[in-house]
């Protein structure tokens, strides 16, 4: 596992989005897991300003959802989807046929995570996974606790979850309670992962991520059994 820690979070998103931008040139059809979550969303803006001045062409990439709230449709403001789609995939120009969702609004969500896991081994699995870290040391929605062995699949939202994800959509009641969520198997198994982490309030669940026991409780741990693991991290976020 290799950390790179920058001086603050626009230092970390410019270094994370050149970093990805190596990996794109290496494999400009590269499958990739973007998060959502705040984290990752400076390092997306300097992807596009990449792309805008021609120094970078992602629009072959192929994309797999990372996580999606239940009983959403695609086009719910609340919508993970529609977030992956405004922050990553149209300023990027990847055109909706390389798109692959993970539907929150499937009626049988078991088929849906199973048919998702099949596309995912029919291209081959996920070359780059861009993470962001719960605040409970979720990976996408993988809630503690998460074994390494966990399928993609329909989960509850903890507690904890519920209120670190009010902000994003103006309040805790608002919040689904139900997510459908990439497994830590998919996660874990991506060629390369780049984990985003920003802030003093990440920077106890850092620690416990990169230097903890590894556990179901602490699903990010996991990590540290991973292949190629960056993490870039601001240093508000590792100060330990
Ligand atoms: C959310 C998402 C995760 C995200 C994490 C951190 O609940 N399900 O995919 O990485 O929490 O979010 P943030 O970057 O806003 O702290």
């Amino acid at each position: 596992m290799r950390v790179i820690v920058a001086s603050n979070y626009d230092e970390m998103s410019e270094q994370a989005a050149a970093l990805f931008a190596e990996l794109v040139a290496e494999n400009p059809t590269a499958t990739v897991l973007p998060a959502t979550g705040n984290t990752p969303m400076g390092m997306y803006r300097a992807l596009a300003q990449r792309a805008g001045r021609g120094e970078l062409d992602a629009s072959r990439l192929r994309v797999f959802q990372l996580d999606e709230y239940c009983g959403l449709g695609q086009d719910d403001y609340r919508s993970l989807f529609g977030w992956t789609q405004r922050s990553f995939i149209e300023p990027l120009g990847i055109s909706a046929a390389n798109v692959t969702r993970l539907p929150g609004d499937a009626a049988n969500p078991e088929a849906a995570c199973a048919s998702y896991e099949q596309k995912v081994i029919e291209s081959g699995g996920i070359d780059i996974a861009i993470l962001g870290l719960g605040p409970n040391g979720h990976l996408g929605f993988n809630e503690p606790p998460s074994d390494r062995s966990d399928p993609t699949r329909l989960i509850s939202l903890t507690p904890e979850s519920i209120v670190s994800n009010g902000p994003y959509w103006g309040g805790e009641d608002r919040v689904p309670r139900q997510a459908v969520t990439a497994g830590m198997t998919v996660i874990l198994a991506a060629k390369t992962i780049l984990l985003v982490v920003s802030g003093k309030s990440k920077r106890s669940i850092l620690k416990e991520t990169l230097q903890g026991p590894t556990t179901p409780n602490v699903p990010s741990s996991f990590l540290q059994q991973a292949a190629n693991v960056t993490v870039l991290a601001d240093q508000d976020a590792y100060r330990f």
